[in-house]
């Protein structure tokens, strides 16, 4: 092997993180002992109104109790948590504070909650300080965080490893994020019996962003394709690398095995509860490191400018697209348009998705084709157009697309406005 060129221009370095994991049924039993590792008292469990309904908050409280630490439940969450829920969920923190530690409980709208409230709780400056540029000013975090605990609900975000948080600015109809690895949590408590009491609806779209987040990791831009970056200059996200690409090889499997089962019986199907859970943490270790593309980027602006769908399962009244649903929507149509690309890694993701599925006369079909079978079996909407849009939205659509610049990135095919109307025009109805 020859040494590294100072003058290289390419890409020759990847970096991977996650943070230290406890993973099985009963896990969250634990999390007492877990804290108290940590020299805390004082902890706020954050988490929403529909988790807090099923007790599974207050039993964690109770857990941390027994191990002699004060804590107390903020359910102010707001599902798909915008710049308001945002700055109510730290106002209350600031208010109640000081605290030692956070536990997060709940699927991403929890803990990304409880990231932000991390953050503005541990150092000062204004929610937009930090949101990434262009919306806000993406400083980075000052310094160290308090410790943060994520027992996730969901099998989906994977937000208990990732080092982001995600909010709807709703002034502006946009969605973005803030991104830093001090957002990292400091453990991740999984326990797949929590995700026993989710809804069918909740498990079909959570489970998309799984499905979702390992193609799009799997099929995302080689880390070695960049431009080379100086240490002060490295993202979160930095291409597909092979250790991303193991979790997202064996995050399909357990896909493959399971995703069905659990949107068919998951109050007591727990081996699909346990895989499907075991598949969201490994998706969450290969796009957290490796980034999405084209659906995420699209998935955007279709949450961010729904009107008048309002989807089963959810909190009633509120019009919104599920984060899961919103991603998996053009998720067909993307993956035409990235195959040629990449046609092996599309290929072989399409195999162990839908191992067994008929072989297509035209390869690029293969992977759309498996996709599509999965939503119609576990009832997701058919395209934007079953969750409000139609052609005529594409140009309004468009932009909310291309301002994810920090996603189009990592895509394998150089896109721009007009691939993008193309994907979002032929995504109106999937099937
Ligand atoms: N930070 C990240 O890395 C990351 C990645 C992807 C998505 N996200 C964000 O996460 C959010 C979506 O999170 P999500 O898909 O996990 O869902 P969610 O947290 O929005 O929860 C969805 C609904 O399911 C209910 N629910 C959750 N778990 C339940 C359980 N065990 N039993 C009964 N009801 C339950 C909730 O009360 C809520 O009504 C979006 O805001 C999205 O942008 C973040």
């Amino acid at each position: 092997m020859t040494m590294p060129d100072a003058q290289l221009t390419e890409e020759t370095i990847f970096t991977w993180g996650a943070p230290p994991l406890k993973f099985g049924a009963g896990a969250s039993d634990e999390i007492g002992f877990d804290l108290a590792q940590h020299d805390v008292r004082r902890v706020l469990v954050i988490t929403d109104p529909g988790i807090a309904r099923t007790g599974i908050a207050h039993r964690i409280a109770d857990a941390l109790h027994r191990y002699d630490l004060t804590a107390e439940i903020f359910d102010g969450v707001h599902v798909e948590p915008t710049d308001d829920s945002f700055t109510k969920a730290v106002g209350y923190a600031t208010e109640q504070g000081p605290w030692d530690a956070f536990v997060a409980v709940g699927g991403g709208s929890a803990i990304d909650t409880a990231k932000a409230v991390n953050l503005l709780t541990s150092h000062p400056g204004e929610l937009m300080d930090y949101v990434n540029k262009p919306v806000g000013l993406a400083k980075p975090p000052p310094g160290q965080l308090k410790p943060l605990v994520a027992v996730p609900t969901t099998a989906g975000t994977g937000s208990e490893s990732t080092a982001m948080c995600i909010l709807d600015v709703l002034s502006m109809k946009v969605k973005t994020g803030i991104s830093h690895w001090r957002l990292r949590p400091t453990l991740a408590v999984v326990d797949p019996l929590l995700t026993t009491s989710m809804p069918p609806e909740v498990t079909a779209s959570t489970g998309m962003d799984v499905v979702c987040h390992a193609l799009e990791s799997y099929t995302a831009r080689d880390y070695r394709t960049f431009a080379r970056k100086k240490p002060e200059e490295r993202v979160t996200y930095c291409g597909a690398n092979p250790v991303s690409d193991l979790w997202c090889e064996k995050a399909m499997t357990l896909l493959a095995s399971s995703f069905r089962k659990a949107v068919a019986d998951g109050a007591n199907d727990v081996d699909a509860r346990m895989d499907m859970m075991m598949a969201a943490t490994f998706a969450g270790m290969g796009f957290g490191n490796a980034g999405v593309h084209i659906p995420h980027a699209n998935a955007y602006p279709i949450a961010g400018m729904v009107t008048d769908y309002v989807p089963a399962g959810y909190p009633p009244d509120e019009p919104m697209v599920p984060h899961g649903q919103s991603v998996s929507l053009t998720a067909p149509e993307a993956f035409r348009y990235t195959f040629p690309a990449a046609p092996d890694r599309h290929l072989r993701a399409a195999e162990l998705l839908g191992p067994g599925a008929e072989k297509l006369d035209d390869p690029a079909e293969q992977l759309p084709s498996v996709l599509v079978d999965l939503m119609r079996d576990i009832g997701i909407p058919n395209g934007i157009g079953a969750v409000g849009f139609s052609e005529s939205d594409v140009p309004d659509l468009v932009p909310g697309t291309m301002k994810q610049q920090r996603l189009l990135a990592t895509c394998p095919r150089e896109v721009g406005e007009q691939e993008i109307a193309d994907i979002l025009r032929k995504s109106v109805q999937n099937w």
